[in-house]
């Protein structure tokens, strides 16, 4: 099999405004084919060249009968490709081969039981009733001439829809999410069902292709790299490594402000282990004069970045003859940036900043990925489990985390209580169930006791928090024994801490970091 494969079976949604696009899109590449979200303003025509084998309409906020209401060109329900519309994208396949949509008596907005009467296509192999997501006020009331309906509700007649031909199909329920437990088998009964999918998109796959387009692309060129040791740019310098060789050059700046052991381990993993060819600047002393006396967190975002950009400009011109800048940018960044993002440089990178009047050309391998796909290429490409699960870091790291002003000192009491809770939280085997998980040190002190000795020393914050993709956060639930753990050992081996608090704070309102 060609690793060019994958790219010859392959889903578009068309996004209507859904929170859930993304997670569709997800969800279809769980079960293995290749996806890519499109605007609703995309034509026919231009659907039909790109040959997708199937298309997903997505859920949207609105009515179909609303003024500005999103619609799609309606020759696209004539092009024969496989079409399922979820929620809003049922809705308006039901209005644009004229079935009857509208209200239904009720809203319906939660776990809600559907009754299935049929299972020949879509809905095969589920049991006569099961739960599914729904959302919605309005439903499609009278299917369009040459459907039959699939399934209802207490409140929704048609909950699901399927055309004579199999290739069309509707659900006015979200099989995207994990509230609907069966939504996995319908999407797969859609994708290789009615589109015939086989199931082609590997991170094998994804890595031989990219690996061919990295070495297209640069050709005898000098390649270099921003590495935080994070998850992208870390799968970014080994992939451009593999394909490359020494035409990579990563440029790995200590900023002050990092995590424990950090620097080391980068370097180890990426000069030692990797081989790769690592220009590490220790920076430390010049970020933290700039930072002295500051404590406005948005002046330490500011001066962080900027010295950065300083930095690696400096670094960079070492590399005069490199003609290319590799990028972590992922799909995410990619889809929020519009579709022209192609020459735009990130600016929320977690390397901070890069600067935007670098004439180099950008390569970015990753373009394509969600995040939990970047984690498995970095398995694949062996990078130790350490950096494929680790959990996102702001750029400006610490200085966030130590609330007030930052001295060498703080950081380092920071540091220290930092690294007692991940070693407790991984020990616990907690670590890939939570999204983030840090201290904080707070610019209060409070009274104690510690043998016969009064303290007056800092708090330590931990902050904990399970999400799915840092817009909205739950404060975890640590087990106690694991909590009362964390506190003995914060308080007890690290100087200038005597008291640990617990955050329990969800986003929204507050946010997941400090500052
Ligand atoms: P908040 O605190 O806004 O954080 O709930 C959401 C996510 O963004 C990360 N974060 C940052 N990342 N530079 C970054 O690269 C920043 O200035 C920054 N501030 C917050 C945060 O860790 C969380 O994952």
């Amino acid at each position: 099999m060609s690793n060019l494969d994958y790219l010859q079976e392959h889903v578009v949604v068309i996004d209507f405004g859904a929170q859930y696009s993304q997670l569709i899109a997800r969800r279809v590449r769980e079960c293995k084919v290749y996806c890519e979200i499109l605007p609703f303003t995309t034509t026919a025509e231009q659907l039909a060249a790109r040959k997708p084998t199937g298309i997903i309409l997505s859920g949207g906020p609105s009515s179909v009968y609303e003024e500005g209401a999103p619609h799609l060109d309606p020759k696209v329900f004539d092009l024969g490709i496989p079409m399922l519309g979820i929620c809003y994208g049922m809705q308006l396949m039901g209005h644009t081969l004229k079935g009857k949509v509208g209200p239904g008596s009720k809203r319906e907005y939660g776990k809600t039981e559907v009754q299935v009467h049929d299972t020949s296509d879509l809905l095969s192999g589920l049991d006569s009733e099961i739960i599914a997501w729904m959302s919605h006020g309005d439903s499609v009331l009278e299917v369009p001439e040459g459907f039959r309906s699939l399934a209802c509700s207490a409140n929704t007649k048609n909950a699901a829809m399927a055309n004579a031909d199999g290739k069309m199909y509707g659900v006015q329920f979200h099989p995207e999410v994990v509230h609907t437990p069966k939504g996995k088998q319908i999407l797969e009964n859609f994708l290789y069902g009615a589109c015939g999918c086989k199931g082609l998109w590997t991170m094998q796959g994804f890595i031989a292709e990219a690996t061919e387009r990295i070495r297209k692309q640069v050709g005898q060129g000098n390649v270099i790299c921003g590495l935080s040791g994070g998850v992208d740019s870390s799968a970014v310098a080994v992939l451009l490594h593999n394909a490359i060789g020494d035409q990579l050059t990563c440029i790995f700046v200590n900023n002050g402000v990092l995590r424990k052991g950090e620097a080391d381990m980068v370097q180890q993993t990426f000069r030692d282990t990797f081989k790769i060819k690592l220009d590490y600047v220790d920076a430390e002393d010049r970020f933290l004069d700039k930072l002295a006396g500051v404590s406005d967190p948005e002046k330490k975002r500011n001066i962080i970045g900027r010295e950065f950009v300083r930095i690696f400009e400096e670094e960079a011109a070492k590399f005069g003859d490199a003609k290319f800048l590799a990028q972590g940018t992922i799909y995410p960044d990619v889809i929020e940036s519009g579709t022209s993002v192609a020459a735009t440089i990130k600016s929320h990178h977690n390397v901070g900043g890069l600067p935007d009047d670098m004439t180099m050309e950008l390569v970015e391998p990753l373009r394509q990925l969600f995040k939990d796909e970047v984690r498995l290429v970095c398995k694949e490409l062996g990078l130790p489990d350490e950096i494929a699960w680790r959990h996102p870091f702001p750029g400006p790291g610490l200085a966030v985390r130590c609330v007030g002003e930052i001295t060498k000192e703080r950081l380092d009491i920071l540091r220290e209580a930092d690294a007692i809770i991940i070693e407790e939280i991984r020990a616990a085997g907690l670590y890939n169930e939570l999204w983030q998980v840090f201290g904080v040190l707070l610019p209060v002190r409070s009274v104690g006791v510690m043998g016969d000795q009064r303290t007056y020393a800092h708090p330590i914050v931990l902050r904990a928090v399970t999400s799915e993709d840092a817009m909205t956060a739950d404060w975890a639930k640590l087990p106690y024994e694991v909590l009362e753990r964390i506190s003995s050992r914060v308080i007890n081996e690290v100087k200038g801490v005597n008291r640990l608090l617990y955050d329990i704070s969800s986003k929204p309102p507050s946010t997941i970091e400090w500052e």
